[in-house]
């Protein structure tokens, strides 16, 4: 079987509307608003976006997954990272996350901080091997259920 190929590039307006239904691929997570998306994708001295893409069966680029993060002095936080749910587990993530780490240090950033859900293991484990660790928690944070975050940071080493 032919390895998957993964491309990861920064992304360009037309991109949106695939990210929107890529996070909305997971029916059972809680969702950010298409205003949210538009908002901080379209700013682009503000936040810094990746996006991968594989070839579909007509050799096509399509996207499958992406990263939306914001480096502020030497703190990059990663505001959300999502992958297709029929492409979960292929290694795509992984990639997002790299390249997202490898451009935090690029640009000077000491550590990579985020929050996510206490229920979402997938999400935590997928965060612990990178060696994220858990350095706080913010009480009801997310809404649409209430639930706790943790925060989880890793630091950039040279
Ligand atoms: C979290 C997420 C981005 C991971 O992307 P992915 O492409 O599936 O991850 P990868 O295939 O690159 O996995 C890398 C490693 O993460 C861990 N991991 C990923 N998914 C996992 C799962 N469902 N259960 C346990 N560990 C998991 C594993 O260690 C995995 O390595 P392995 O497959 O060699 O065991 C993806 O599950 C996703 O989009 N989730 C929904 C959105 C979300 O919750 N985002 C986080 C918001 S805070």
């Amino acid at each position: 079987m032919k390895a998957l190929e993964v491309r990861v590039r920064r992304v360009r307006k037309g991109d949106i509307d695939r990210i929107i239904d890529i996070e909305r691929s997971w029916h059972h997570l809680s969702h950010w608003s298409v205003d949210s998306y538009y908002r901080l994708l379209n700013d682009d001295s503000f936040t810094s976006s990746f996006v991968a893409e594989i070839e579909d069966e007509g050799a096509k680029p399509k996207i499958v997954g992406f990263v939306i993060f914001h480096i502020a002095a030497d703190v990059s936080e990663i505001y959300n990272i999502a992958v297709e749910s029929s492409h979960a587990r292929s290694g795509i993530g992984n990639e997002l996350m790299r390249a997202a780490i490898q451009e935090s240090g690029r640009r000077k950033a000491e550590k990579v901080v985020l929050e996510v859900r206490k229920s979402n293991d997938p999400a935590i484990n997928f965060y612990l091997k990178f060696n994220f660790k858990i350095a706080g928690e913010r009480k009801n944070y997310y809404s649409n259920p209430i639930e706790d975050a943790y925060v989880m940071e890793l630091a950039i080493s040279d």
